[in-house]
């Protein structure tokens, strides 16, 4: 059972999220093999099961490939039997189907509900509203009714009290709302991991779809958010687009007679598990094989998805910038750039993964030379060579548009051996925690982000050494145990 504040928890808890703790591939035998999955959601919930604080827990996704499809059939009423696939919690797989997946998934959460919350459309060309995005919409309603229906028949009888509901992100907006007419009183709290709109961006939806996303989230009785901006940018949307009364003393909206709190929630990183991790033999192996190639030049590291929002084609133009009005570091200073593939199923990351190898390449080509590359650019994601990169970092870049929290900002500096400066966008969530001792930038900005990338290469070893220890303890601060808890404990 949660303990929380010496006080007995609920019974049970019902996550749910799009991308479930486990993963399956079929290999060419036909049997299924699983893999678990990372992120802070999976290491929530891990250290909630491993401080044996967990009652009763399960985990609900969706099957997302043909594999998952597979495992979900497979299973007993849909849980899968997670002995041996190292899961925190038992899983429930949604088998929904193919079609109507892709279209909730890539056609609505992916193409619109990211680029709204993230300011991302090219507005002069982007978004139309028409007939494909009704029926993309109309798959969405129904992959939400999917996961309501399911969270419903796992409330165990008796009172609504003894069981909390933690529905995650964009994908299941509609969740919090429908769970509420199918099981009124059944405590929801819903967590939004990205940023939130202005109110002025968020009406480029259509006006019922963005009335419908709002009333959705608003049937939570808790609204998690990762920063105060984002929190303050959903309240603005509920009084400006629903007319819904707004307290912003209190941090609530009333709305068709329901009270819905809203707080933030940062999120951090649980250090002692990450220095462990980073310290293992292959980690180890990948900060020799680093070190060897770049042959004791100072680093300037990044690693990101290769995401339309991480920003990392301007990324590498001030690194250009550094290098034509830095002359000196020729041959002295190496980057890193780790970009690694998403969302490969839209055309327009496609384009992105295209534009960042050219900007990547035009580099090489004009300022290399044979005893020296001034880029490294690497697009196969490996976990435990990333770890390494963070561990030799000079300079870590985090330059996003816009980010819900970005935990690179934090994983960095608690991991290096070298004592990083970090280069932070103010636009990401972290920059709330981390700025005071990061060398803040307008990420649209390239001169200024060539500026810091140089602030921190020539930054005396003693301000970098206190500015890392400060970032690493401020990284470390929200632990993903405690950002679970404390959203289980604000939904009272
Ligand atoms: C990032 C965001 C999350 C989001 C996830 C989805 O981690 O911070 O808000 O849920 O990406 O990524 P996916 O690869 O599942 O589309």
């Amino acid at each position: 059972m949660i303990q929380l504040n010496g006080c007995a928890g609920p019974e049970r808890i019902l996550l749910a999220s799009n991308r479930g703790p486990v993963s399956f591939t079929q290999e060419p035998d036909g049997t299924l093999s699983a893999r678990r999955g990372g992120g802070g959601l999976v290491s929530a919930l891990s250290s909630v099961a491993d401080a044996g604080q967990a009652g009763d827990l399960l985990w609900v996704c969706a099957a997302l490939s043909d594999a998952d499809r597979s495992a979900a059939r497979k299973a007993p009423d849909g849980r899968l039997d997670t002995a041996g696939h190292d899961t925190p919690a038992p899983v429930q797989m949604l088998d929904i189907p193919p079609t109507v997946f892709d279209q909730a998934y890539n056609g609505v959460a992916n193409s619109h509900l990211w680029f709204v919350s993230h300011l991302l459309y090219d507005t002069p060309n982007e978004p139309r509203f028409g007939a494909e995005f009704a029926a993309a919409w109309a798959a969405y309603r129904e992959y939400n009714g999917a996961f309501a229906t399911a969270l419903a028949e796992n409330v165990p009888a008796g009172p609504a009290g003894r069981v909390r509901v933690m529905v995650q992100d964009y994908h299941l907006a509609l969740v919090p709302g429908m769970l509420a007419r199918l099981r009124p009183g059944v405590p929801v709290a819903h967590f939004s991991h990205t940023p939130w709109a202005p109110p002025d961006y968020f009406r480029i939806l259509p006006a019922p779809v963005g009335r419908e996303l709002l009333e959705g989230m608003l049937g939570a009785d808790h609204a998690g958010f990762l920063a105060q901006r984002w929190a303050d940018a959903f309240l603005d949307c509920c009084e400006v687009v629903l007319g819904a009364d707004v307290d912003r003393g209190r941090q609530q909206v009333s709305y068709r007679g329901h009270v819905c709190r809203v707080g933030v929630h940062a999120l951090g990183v649980d250090a002692a598990d990450m220095r462990r991790r980073a310290h293992q033999p292959d980690v180890d192996r990948h900060v020799a094989a680093l070190a060897r190639v770049t042959q004791g030049r100072q680093l300037i590291v990044r690693v990101d998805r290769t995401e339309l929002s991480k920003n990392i084609v301007r990324g590498l133009a001030a690194y250009r910038e550094l290098l034509a009005t830095h002359p000196e570091l020729h041959g002295r200073v190496t980057h890193l750039a780790f970009a690694y593939p998403s969302r490969s199923d839209l055309a327009g990351y496609r384009a992105y993964t295209d534009s960042v190898q050219r900007a990547a390449a035009r580099i090489t080509a004009e300022f290399g030379t044979p005893d020296w590359a001034p880029l490294i650019l690497e697009v196969k994601d490996d976990y435990a060579r990333s770890l390494a990169a963070y561990r030799l970092a000079d300079v870590l870049v985090v330059n996003p548009t816009r980010d819900g929290m970005n935990l690179v900002a934090k994983e960095g500096p608690i991991l290096s051996d070298r004592a990083c400066a970090l280069v932070l966008s103010q636009e990401a969530g972290a920059a709330a925690e981390l700025g005071e001792h990061a060398l803040l930038v307008n990420p649209y900005d390239v001169t200024a982000t060539a500026q810091a990338m140089h602030a921190g290469l020539t930054m005396p070893a003693a301000e970098r050494d206190a500015r890392c220890a400060a970032l690493a303890r401020a990284g470390a601060a929200c632990p993903p145990g405690a950002w679970l808890a404390s959203q289980i404990a604000a939904l009272g």
